[in-house]
Formats: C-alpha cells, structure tokens, sequence
C-alpha cells in the first residue's frame, strides 16, 4: 500500500514548495488517485477518489464552520469512489475529507460553490496546455496557479504525455495538480496525445464533465454566472454538418450570457511550430464571429501567443503549461503578442470587463488585456 506516486509527490512536495498534506501518512493511505472535485455548481459538487484495493470509504463533509459532519458512504466496495455532494449552498465554502468512521484517509480540503459574480467578487478562472509531463516547469506553473487561488481551471489540451494512458494521467496530471484539483473543479479538452489510448477512454474515465447539453463528455458547455465556457474536441470532426458542429451552432444560438468562451487544443491562428489550423479557419471562425464568440483559446503550440482582434473575437494560445517550448516558426499575420515561456492564462471576469492576463512561473503578468462588453 505504498503508490509510486505519493512518494514522488512527497519528494516533489519537498522540492517545490507545494501545501504538504498535514499530518496523514498518505504513504499508507492506499490511495492511486485524488480526491479531485468534479462538476462543481452553486448547489452540487462531486468528488471522486480511487484506491489501489477495493473497499467501502466515505466522504465526510460540512459547511466550513458547522459542527457537525455529513457524509455519503459507498454502496459497495470498490477502488473507484464517487460522492455527489447536493443541498449545497450557493457561493459557501464546504470543507470534506475521505475515510471511514474511524480512520481519515486524507487531510481536510476546502471548496467553494459557485458564487454571485460582482466587481467585488468576480470570476477567476486559469487557463493552462500541453503540461501533462510532470516537469519542474509544470510545478513551478501549477504553483503560481495555486497562488492565484482561481474559482475553476481550464486545458486547452494535451494534459497527460505521451499517450494518454491512466498511469500517465494519474502520475503526470493528478498527481502534481492534486492540491489544486482537490478544491476546485477542472474542466478539460482534448488534446491529441490525450486519445492515444483507445481514444481517450482513460480521459473520458477519469473525468466527470457536464454533458447535460452536448450528450458526450468530449465536447460541451456549462455557465458560470456572466460568462459561457464551451469546450470542443479539436480532434474529432468539427465541419459543417458534423455533430460536433451542429451542436456548437446550437449552443452559440442559444447563449446570452454576457460573455462566450470557446476553448479546445488545435489553434485556429498561430505562428508556433504547429502553425494555424486552416480547416477551423474555413468552418469553425465564421460561427465565433457569427455568434459574438469572445475569446478562443488554444493549446498544441508550446507558446503563448494573442493575436489582435479578428473580427471582433480574441484568439490566444496557451500551451506553456509544462511540454518542452518551442519557438515562432511559422508566419501568422494576426499576431500580436508570441513569447516561448512557460505559463497560464489568468482570467478575471465580471459581468462588464474580461481581463486576461498570461503568467509566468515567477507569478509576473508579461501580456494582458481588458475586453469591454459594452463595446460590443
Ligand atoms: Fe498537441
């Protein structure tokens, strides 16, 4: 009962100066991967855990500040557990543990349902790609992020290298988020290494993602309070007549939220290795203008690069999260900003400003952006 991967990140823990998991001997707790928090509303939350042996755990959890502990045990043993934690108050912090009536299994994490978005509480919300290697630089990203402490995370892809497999997932994304995806919920896209493995299935596994609208968890949408957040699948087809597409002229028709973010792995405009993606180009970008899409957001090129407006819409690719970088080599008349530098996407919305900001591992903003609704 002793992981590979707590050891290593014990030892990474150590090295990287993340939160260290209090007084729990996670060494012995037996547990592969998590807890991570998944599909997180203003009145739900679930959190999902597995072990490397089956067995019958709980989730304990409580208001933060309440005296007493809820908790929702398994129905039968297992060595995937999964809670869905309801009757939750909107904008109220929660605080949870795994275990059972007496034996903790991991330390106390603290989450917060979705909340009002005003200018005094807006939404903040990091963006990060192609980092699923577990490389210093991918830590030294996910502690700034932590850091910045956002409301809820987005990928635009490639989150576990090189093939996507479950081990690479737990040990190269799980294991060094884990103290970020243990309070706040992530929700995803995918990248091509993602579906390497039997085309995403240990991805699709791993992740419980609103499908609600869309049907599949390989593309689809959900709302927090001002702002749309959809989430494509670059690698299946997107042309016009495709499910995909239909489905996102749907969605874009019927979004009146304040602001429309689209995020996925292949990027329609860029001057990195990879380069633009023509097709999108040609299929997808009519619909992001026709629809007033906001912002675009890319991975595959391991870069950050904005471009300068196209028709009203912002495209940035964010694909420094931790993969080796690589350098502008191909030509991309939109760009406006391009910098080979390991980093996230920082934005912090309200219902009348969009700020971007794009963060380095030093926790310095080295572009950064103000969009305006009312200018639209
Ligand atoms: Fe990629």
């Amino acid at each position: 009962m002793k992981p590979f991967f707590f050891t290593v990140v014990l030892c990474l823990t150590t090295l990287f100066g993340f939160p260290t998991a209090s007084s729990y001997a996670l060494t012995d707790s037996g547990i592969t991967i998590g807890p991570y928090i998944q599909r997180l509303t203003a009145r739900a939350a679930t959190v999902l855990i597995r072990t490397d042996e089956s067995e019958t755990l709980a989730c304990f959890y409580r208001k933060v500040g309440a005296q007493k502990w809820k908790s929702l045990t398994d129905s039968a043993a297992s060595t995937t557990h999964r809670y869905r934690l309801t009757q939750l108050k909107k904008g109220i912090s929660y605080e949870y543990y795994i275990g059972t009536a007496d034996n903790r299994l991991t330390q106390t994490y603290t989450f917060h349902t979705k909340h009002t978005v005003t200018a005094n509480d807006p939404l903040s919300v990091a963006v990060v790609g192609d980092f699923g290697e577990l490389t210093a630089n991918q830590l030294s990203v996910v502690t700034q992020m932590m850091a910045w402490q956002p409301d809820m995370l987005l990928t635009t892809g490639d989150n576990a290298y090189d093939s996507g497999t479950l081990d690479e997932f737990r040990v190269n994304l799980f294991n060094p988020y884990q103290p970020l995806l243990a309070e706040l919920s992530v929700y995803p896209s995918l990248g091509n290494h993602d579906i390497e493995t039997e085309n995403g299935t240990p991805y699709i596994s791993l992740f419980e993602l609103p499908v609600k609208r869309s049907g599949t968890e390989r593309y689809y949408s959900f709302k927090y309070d001002v702002a749309r957040f959809i989430a494509l699948d670059s690698n299946s087809d997107y042309v016009p007549g495709s499910a995909q597409y239909t489905w996102l002229e749907n969605e874009l028709a019927e979004t009146d939220e304040q602001w429309t973010v689209v995020y996925f792995h292949h990027p329609p405009f860029s001057s990195g290795e990879h380069g633009s993606t023509s097709d999108m180009q040609d299929s997808l970008v009519p619909l992001f203008e026709e629809y007033d899409v906001d912002l675009v957001l890319s991975g595959h090129d391991h870069n950050y690069e904005r471009n300068v407006k196209i028709n009203d819409v912002v495209y940035v690719v964010t694909g420094g999260g931790g993969k080796s970088l690589r350098e502008q080599e191909n030509e991309n008349p939109y760009s406006a900003v391009f910098q080979s530098d390991y980093h996230f996407v920082g934005l912090v919305m309200t219902g009348k400003e969009l700020k971007l900001k794009a963060i380095d591992t030093r926790g310095f903003v080295f572009d950064s952006i103000t969009l305006d609704s009312t200018d639209r």
